[in-house]
């Protein structure tokens, strides 16, 4: 079993400017591409906590409420929140950044899967996650019931196992 690591030892933070290639015809970011940057961010971050390769298994629900802008800088903040045998959730916060007008927003957050795995694509345990700040042990904790909810959805656990969800449920 690989000894546990703290959370914060997974802090990634990536920053990138959003360039013409990157948006649609009303000169925004295109949402695919914002995905697909979040996805490297929160893979790193998934790197950090397992030292391992790593694969995207799921991504939980992404909304778009602010446009990023042509110019804008997005900082993506990404941290392991808990680890389970080989797979790891990992939260992800976005900013958009106009620095020249000095406005900074929160545009998106989301929470992806990433499942550790060895040279021949076989998953692999991953260190457990040690939780210190009052944010990380609530993140830490609410993890097991969206761990459920991804799994009932994904066809891959019975809801009358997903104790916890239900128990949040109340059903
Ligand atoms: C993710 C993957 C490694 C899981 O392999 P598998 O043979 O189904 O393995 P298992 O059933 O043993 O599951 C391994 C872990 O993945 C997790 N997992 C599998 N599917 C999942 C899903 N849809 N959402 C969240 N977690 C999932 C399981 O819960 C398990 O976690 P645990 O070990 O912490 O309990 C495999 O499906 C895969 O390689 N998928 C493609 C990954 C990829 O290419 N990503 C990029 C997409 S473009």
């Amino acid at each position: 079993m690989p000894q546990p690591k703290r959370a914060s030892e997974s802090i990634t933070v990536m920053t990138e400017m959003v360039l013409p290639n990157d948006t649609n015809t009303l000169h925004n970011l295109m949402g695919g591409r914002l995905l697909h940057f979040m996805d490297i961010a929160a893979a790193i971050a998934a790197q950090k906590h397992s030292n391992r390769i790593v694969v995207t298994a799921s991504v939980d629900n992404v909304s778009f409420a602010e446009p990023i802008k042509l110019g804008n800088i997005v900082t993506m903040k990404a941290q392991v929140t808990r680890a389970f045998s080989s797979s790891m959730e990992v939260f992800i916060e976005v900013w958009a950044e106009d620095i020249p007008a000095g406005i900074r927003v929160s545009t998106n957050s989301a929470f992806y899967t990433f499942v550790a795995v060895d040279q021949s694509g076989r998953p692999i345990e991953v260190p457990a996650v040690i939780p210190e700040t009052d944010e990380e042990k609530d993140r830490y904790v609410s993890a097991l019931r969206r761990r459920q909810l991804r799994l009932v959805l994904a066809g891959r656990m019975n809801p009358e196992e997903a104790t916890e969800l239900r128990a949040y449920l109340k059903v």
